[in-house]
């Protein structure tokens, strides 16, 4: 059975998710960092941790071994939000399907995923695979 995860700081990644969801049929959790990332300090911050491959601490529904995993998350510097390596570490990426939003650049950091889908600038239709 397919679950889609999400961590999203503007609210794109989460739309891809609850669509992707409906579609098919999966149910959908976020991952919560308790962060605030918002405004010019959230994205300074985010960057740095990101660059740094600095993880952080998050809450999330476990998934059960029987699942399918969907992530959806957007790049940051090129890379995983923190929350996204925490949960990829715990979770493993061989079990995940990335669905990667971005505004220009693709994700540098895509070995072990089992599969990554690039949404680069894509905003209401979303790519089937
Ligand atoms: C800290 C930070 C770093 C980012 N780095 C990149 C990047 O390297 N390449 C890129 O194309 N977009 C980058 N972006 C833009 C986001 O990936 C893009 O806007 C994404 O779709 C936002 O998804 P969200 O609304 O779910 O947070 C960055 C955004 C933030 C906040």
């Amino acid at each position: 059975m397919e679950v889609v995860y999400y961590f999203s700081r503007s609210g794109r990644s989460e739309f891809v998710a609850n669509e992707l969801s409906k579609r098919r049929n999966a149910q959908v959790f976020k991952i919560d960092d308790h962060r605030d990332w918002s405004g010019f300090k959230g994205m300074f911050w985010g960057g740095y941790h990101a660059t740094f491959r600095i993880g952080i601490p998050i809450d999330y529904r476990k998934p059960h071994d029987d699942e399918e995993i969907i992530l959806v998350f957007p790049v940051w510097a090129s890379a995983l939000p923190p929350a996204v390596r925490t949960f990829c570490k715990e979770v493993s990426k061989a079990r995940i399907t990335a669905v990667v939003t971005s505004s220009g650049s693709l994700l540098k950091e895509r070995k072990g995923f089992k599969k990554v889908v690039d949404l680069v600038k894509v905003d209401a239709e979303i790519v089937d695979f």
